[in-house]
């Protein structure tokens, strides 16, 4: 049994938290960005493709956070992801500081893949040693764990799991809990996340007293984190209307079917136009941002909602899926209109806190003991948020920093079984 030795190296992101303010008067929210750990940056030889790694904080010699590939990445955008994901390694008390890895580069394009496996190389000493990445948009786990095992490194969760007493039987464990069967004929590690957004959304329906069939959704995104959160609210009675990929907005008033429109993704989570069943209207991609619904769920791009389109925004509720998704200003503007914000590193941090249960030896490839694990934590945390806001106008975000800035301590080394 071991290791990884104490935590705590670096100190967690520090407090700047406003008082509680009624949604009405509710000024620009803490803009949270204190410096990094460490930035890195890395131009590729072959194509002049740039790619990025922040690490916000380190714990225990680690820090956790997905890649992302996307034309346009900056570092600036990396950062802001870091940050967010050492709010969510805290939030949920995970033995693990925040980092992130971002690669300005169109996974589209055909020398994509070799352009992930040279930022892994020259990433090496990182992910051997400290960072444990995974997916993030444009990169899916699949992908990024045949990089590592080409690298010689086994899986994306490699720092981690070099560290256990027997490295090879928790990789045979995690890769198991990665890939086991769940209903809708996906895997476990690609549905969890989406699962717990689901969760996020159906658990603010609870708190507004209404059943799940009276309760509409529209998407941004339907790739890894929104085709799972799709297909849970479908699979709960919720009514999809409107789902958004990177070729435009689909809508349904009656609710779109989502299982079906699943199967017609490619790789790219994009919807295949020529095979849409019958009563599907095509509206431009934007128009999601706009739809008359109860719930906005943002999961793709970051800055989704930004002060350009805020004010489009027709939902009660914005459950970001996508890290980052709202700007500081935008959620400042939806909260004076009484609009709530389920931030990131809360609504879609079922994904990372799922990894390392598993690589800590506490969830396994059972995907009931998972899914249970998650919806009770989410639909509590969830809960307090929204109670928060509509009793003491305190924004979920500044709710959800306090938690980030308390995390629970860590007593004694951390075990990965
Ligand atoms: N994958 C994960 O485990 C994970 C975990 C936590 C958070 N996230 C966040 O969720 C978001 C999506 O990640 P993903 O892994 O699902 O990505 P993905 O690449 O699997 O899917 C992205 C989806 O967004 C769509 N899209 C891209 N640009 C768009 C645009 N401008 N307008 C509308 N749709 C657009 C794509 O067509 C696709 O459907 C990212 O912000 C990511 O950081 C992902």
């Amino acid at each position: 049994m071991t290791i990884i030795q104490n935590p705590g190296d670096t100190p967690q992101v520090t407090a700047q938290t406003l008082p509680p303010i009624p949604p009405a008067l509710a000024p620009t929210p803490a803009v949270r960005r204190s410096e990094p750990y460490l930035r890195l940056l890395w131009t590729d030889s072959v194509t002049g493709a740039v790619g990025y790694l922040v690490v916000h904080t380190l714990r225990g010699g680690l820090a956790t956070g997905g890649t992302r590939m996307r034309a346009g990445c900056t570092l600036s955008e990396v950062e802001d992801l870091a940050s967010g994901m050492a709010d969510k390694t805290a939030t949920f008390d995970l033995p693990v500081g925040g980092a992130k890895g971002g690669i300005d580069f169109d996974p589209k394009d055909p020398r994509a893949v070799e352009v992930l496996e040279r930022f892994c190389e020259a990433m090496r000493p990182w992910i051997d040693q400290h960072w444990v990445t995974a997916e993030d948009l444009g990169v899916p786990q699949h992908l990024i764990d045949a990089v590592f095992d080409k690298l010689g490194l086994g899986q994306s969760y490699h720092a981690a799991i070099r560290r256990a007493d027997d490295p090879a039987a928790t990789l045979v464990r995690v890769r198991k809990g990665l890939n086991a069967a769940v209903e809708g004929g996906f895997l476990l590690g690609d549905v969890i996340g989406g699962y717990g957004v689901a969760h996020a959304c159906l658990a603010a329906a609870v708190s507004w007293g209404r059943v799940p069939a009276a309760t509409t959704v529209a998407i941004q995104g339907i790739g890894t984190m929104g085709g799972a959160a799709a297909y849970y609210l479908h699979e709960a009675g919720m009514k999809v209307t409107t789902v958004a990929d990177a070729a435009g907005t689909l809508y349904c008033a009656d609710g779109l079917d989502i299982p079906a429109l699943l199967d017609l993704r490619d790789g790219y989570g994009e919807i295949d136009r020529t095979r849409l069943p019958e009563g599907i209207e095509q509206l431009p991609r934007t128009a999601v941002i706009a739809a008359d619904v109860d719930i906005l769920v943002p999961a793709a791009i970051s800055y989704a909602i930004n002060p350009d389109n805020s004010f489009d925004v027709r939902a009660r509720i914005v459950v970001e899926a996508a890290n980052a998704a709202t700007t500081p200003e935008a959620e400042a503007m939806l909260a004076a209109r009484g609009i709530a914000v389920l931030p990131d590193f809360v609504a879609n941090a079922g994904a990372v806190a799922w990894a390392w249960w598993l690589l800590l030896g506490q969830v396994d490839d059972i995907p009931e003991n998972s899914f249970d694990r998650l919806r009770t934590i989410m639909h509590s945390k969830v809960a307090q948020l929204l109670a928060a806001w509509t009793d003491h106008g305190v924004t979920p975000r500044d709710t959800g920093h306090r938690w980030a800035d308390d995390p629970a301590p860590i007593m004694g080394p951390v075990i990965i079984s």
